[in-house]
């Protein structure tokens, strides 16, 4: 069912600083920022040849990640995300197999404009994942 790897998510106490960082010092290209506010996050693309890097920060107190970084306060991988090419029948195909799709279970729409869902990561060995239809 799942595809190529689309990105890894890393969460960053300072989305500015770590884009320099990953822009200075790895010499990676780097996305405009853009601002979430239905996901609670403020994001850049670290592009990489073969897949993303998604660098995000806390956008508003209910934001999401915040718990996530409280716990983790220099930041830390968050998700990873898988392409499918059908996401509601991706969907349908997990819930059946008993895992648990995150919120009302209807796809959202992501950081690339296309739908998206995130998976439970107690299903899937403490990693949370995002499927995002390609
Ligand atoms: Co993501």
């Amino acid at each position: 069912m799942i595809g190529r790897l689309n990105h890894v998510a890393l969460v960053v106490p300072d989305l500015e600083q770590a884009a320099q960082s990953y822009r200075q010092s790895l010499g990676a290209t780097i996305s405009p920022v853009q601002e979430l506010p239905d996901h609670g996050v403020k994001v850049v693309f670290v592009e990489l040849p073969n897949t993303k890097i998604e660098l995000l920060e806390v956008l508003g107190e209910a934001s999401p990640i915040k718990a996530f970084l409280d716990k983790n306060p220099s930041g830390g991988m968050h998700h990873l995300c898988y392409e499918v090419d059908d996401i509601l029948a991706a969907r349908d195909q997990l819930k059946a197999a008993g895992a648990r799709v995150l919120g009302d279970g209807a796809p959202k729409t992501g950081a690339h404009g296309k739908p998206v869902l995130f998976l439970h990561p107690k299903d899937f060995f403490g990693t949370l994942i995002e499927l995002e239809q390609a």
